[in-house]
């Protein structure tokens, strides 16, 4: 009997104190009220046709529970938002049905900014055709990750984002960015991985991109860029196939020769295409010369006119024109 009433005397401790570490707020604190508006206004702006998002309602209060977003346990906070489409690997019909199910669509509002500590964006694998990185979120300065992969987004890269110091991976792969990569992306000193590949992207690397000493992925293949792959450490141990796809040279690729990089009075190589330029800009002159004049030289009338016209130097004029137009040609 005493045991028994003992363990009940436990029991009921126990219960107590779970209660009053939940009810402390040490254990778990729900979402916070500016930042559920502000992920209903981010919905709001996005075109979740198929309703994806549909745990994201006024009525669910703690936005903690929400699909895609996840809290800190401890603030209450959100930091990480996973909106990337889950059916990314579709083969099958179904599979594609799935995937355009869960597409996301529309314009990503600035509401996002309310989200004070977020420190993981994922969109990935969804339908921004067209849009382009709002600069804000350069100001998100928590933000840790960003995968914009596969969405069509398109424009340039702001140069914002580059204040973005915390950051470690930045996706920007598979869409359709323009421009030339921001010079002073080698300010976020922590980033661990980059990948711009399959993107429209041009200019040269720039050099800056070399102290980034944590950098152990970079993939810029499949851009426009041209030039020279810059010179440093980490860039030089990653393999080639980061660089496939442009007009790069140097190592790990090819080395850079003079014939790469046409400038006038060079090697031979070079030569020739400007001779060519004059060639062809001599040709064109005599032929149209020769296509208005020759005709009226033919008409012996007209000749006899010219010799009229000129009778003071001679109808020897007509001849004089020849070697003048020879020396143009050469
Ligand atoms: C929460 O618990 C700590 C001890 O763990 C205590 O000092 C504090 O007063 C408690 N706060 C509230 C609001 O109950
Ligand atoms: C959302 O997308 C659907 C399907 O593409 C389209 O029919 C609809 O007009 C779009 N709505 C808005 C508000 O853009
Ligand atoms: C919060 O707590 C849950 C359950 O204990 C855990 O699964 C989750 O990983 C925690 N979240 C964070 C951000 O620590
Ligand atoms: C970037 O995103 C693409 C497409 O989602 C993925 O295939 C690739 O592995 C990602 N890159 C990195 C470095 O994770
Ligand atoms: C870079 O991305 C392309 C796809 O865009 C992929 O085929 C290639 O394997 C990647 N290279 C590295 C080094 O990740
Ligand atoms: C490329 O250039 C480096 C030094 O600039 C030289 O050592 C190397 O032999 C060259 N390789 C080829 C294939 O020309």
């Amino acid at each position: 009997m005493i045991s028994f009433l003992s363990l009940l005397f436990l029991e009921l401790l126990a219960v107590a104190t779970i209660t009053v570490s939940f009810s402390n707020g040490s254990t778990y604190v729900g979402c916070i009220q500016s930042e559920r508006e502000a992920l209903l206004r981010f919905k709001h702006d996005l075109n979740d046709s198929f309703n994806r998002l549909s745990s994201w309602d006024g009525v669910h209060g703690d936005c903690c529970k929400w699909d895609a977003v996840v809290c800190s346990n401890f603030t209450g906070h959100v930091l990480e938002l996973h909106l990337g489409n889950p059916f990314s690997d579709y083969s099958s019909r179904a599979e594609i049905q799935a995937y355009l199910r869960s597409v996301l669509r529309g314009k990503i509002s600035s509401s996002l900014l309310d989200l004070k500590h977020l420190v993981y964006l994922d969109l990935s694998y969804n339908d921004f055709k067209g849009v382009q990185i709002p600069r804000f979120l350069g100001s998100m300065r928590n933000l840790r990750i960003i995968d914009l992969s596969k969405n069509k987004f398109s424009g340039e890269i702001p140069m914002e984002v580059t204040n973005l110091h915390a950051l470690i991976s930045l996706n920007l792969s598979h869409n359709s960015f323009f421009g030339k990569i921001p010079e002073s992306i080698g300010d976020m000193r922590d980033l661990e991985t980059i990948d711009f590949s399959a993107n429209l992207l041009s200019g040269k690397i720039p050099q800056s991109i070399t102290s980034l000493t944590y950098l152990n992925h970079l993939n810029l293949s499949n851009n426009k860029l041209t030039g020279e792959i810059p010179l440093g450490t980490q860039l030089q141990s990653l393999d080639a196939s980061s660089f496939n796809g442009n007009e790069l040279c140097g190592f790990p690729l090819k080395n850079c020769t003079v014939a790469t990089y046409p400038t006038p009075r060079n090697e031979n190589g070079t030569q020739h295409e400007v001779d060519w330029f004059y060639v062809s800009m001599g040709l064109g002159f005599v032929v149209g010369f020769w296509s208005f004049i020759g005709p009226l030289l033919i008409n012996r009338s007209f000749s006899s006119y010219l010799s009229f016209a000129f009778s003071s130097s001679s109808p020897l004029k007509d001849v004089e024109v020849s070697p003048i137009v020879l020396s143009e040609n050469c």
